[in-house]
């Protein structure tokens, strides 16, 4: 018998040499385990999705990644280095939006951004000439001299995104960069990211719209109460948990839920609405609206949000 020993260490340390994000990792704040062992990775050029419920541990997720909170336990590595040793090299090639509004609101837009690219001692010239590329980027470039208090909701949002693009990083850290947004201002930072992107930039994005993450994100997990629930691409999650299509029926008789059994089918029962994972049976919405529907009954395409809706339940968590 021969015996092959493969030091796991060496294998490990090639792992993370390919990965701009790997974690294995808990975060405890007194006895509540906001981030409770949970273990993914992010490759280079990549658009990661954290999802989860209001609590679920995300943002506390990307703080740990981005060196804002220490981890409690477990193994941490941004381009391959470790976040607690290595911190100052990994924080100029990352950018940070956080969930709340860190822009200065005694500044003006321009001034934003020029006191920011002075924390990586990018020369007045370069910065000046970074910004502006930067405003026409995000199409702010007519505001420059407003202060930021002068600006909508959007915009503000639209300057959360520049301002740590100031320092071309290499990974993106975003959490909830369009919360609030009306759906114009969201098409257009989604074009401006779909854009980075396709740069090269690596992207680690929380967000609460199933449709930004459907579009988005190449990988994402679902999170609840500070663990990873599922992980994959969209598009297999969907198929995978739900099915290629959903049926809702409005006031189902009783005799539907029978029949729902009878098949072996996926359901969920609201009282009022009965949601039927339809798992690429065709034939069933045209025999459920027939036989058992007085009342209304519909068939769409599945989404995310039935995944995260089936996996994380509709009881607020908070
Ligand atoms: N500094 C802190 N001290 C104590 N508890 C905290 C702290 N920060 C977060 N928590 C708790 O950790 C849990 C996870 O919070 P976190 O902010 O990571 O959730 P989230 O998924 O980002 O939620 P949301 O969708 O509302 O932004 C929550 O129960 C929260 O109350
Ligand atoms: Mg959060």
């Amino acid at each position: 018998m021969i015996l092959i020993f493969i030091n796991p260490r060496i294998l490990l340390s090639d792992y993370y040499q390919d990965t701009d994000i790997y974690c294995r990792m808990k975060k405890k704040f007194g006895d509540l385990a906001a981030v409770d062992g949970i273990n993914f990775h992010v490759n280079a050029g990549e658009c990661f999705g954290i999802l989860g419920p209001n609590g679920a541990g995300k943002t506390t997720t990307v703080r740990m990644v981005y060196g804002f909170s220490p981890k409690t336990a477990g193994t941490l590595k941004v381009f391959g280095l470790d976040i607690e040793k290595d911190w100052r090299s990994i924080k100029s090639r990352i950018g940070v939006c956080q969930q709340e509004n860190s822009l200065d609101p005694d500044l003006s837009v321009e001034q934003n951004l020029l006191v920011f690219a002075r924390y990586f001692n990018i020369p007045p010239g370069r910065a000046r000439e970074k910004a502006q590329q930067l405003l026409q980027f995000i199409s702010l470039d007519n505001r420059r001299g407003a202060k930021v208090t002068a600006l909508s909701g959007g915009m503000t949002r639209r300057m959360i995104l520049a301002r740590p693009l100031i320092n071309d990083p290499e990974l993106l850290i975003l959490d909830e960069p369009t919360t609030g947004l009306d759906p114009q201002a969201r098409h257009q930072l989604w074009q401006r990211l779909e854009e980075l992107k396709t740069g090269g930039l690596t992207v680690l994005l929380t967000t609460h719209y199933m449709d930004e993450a459907s579009r988005l994100c190449d990988r994402l997990v679902i999170m609840h109460q500070g663990k990873i629930l599922v992980e994959g691409k969209p598009a297999d999650l969907i198929r995978e948990h739900v099915g290629h299509n959903v049926i809702e029926v409005d006031d189902p008789a009783e005799n539907l839920r029978a029949f729902v059994n009878s098949q072996n089918l996926e359901c969920e029962d609201l009282g009022h609405r009965l949601i039927i994972y339809g798992q690429g049976r065709d034939d069933l919405f045209h025999e459920i609206g027939d036989r058992f529907c007085t009342g209304g009954c519909i068939l769409r395409m599945a989404t995310l949000e039935d995944v995260f809706l089936k996996l994380t339940g509709r009881e607020l968590k908070e």
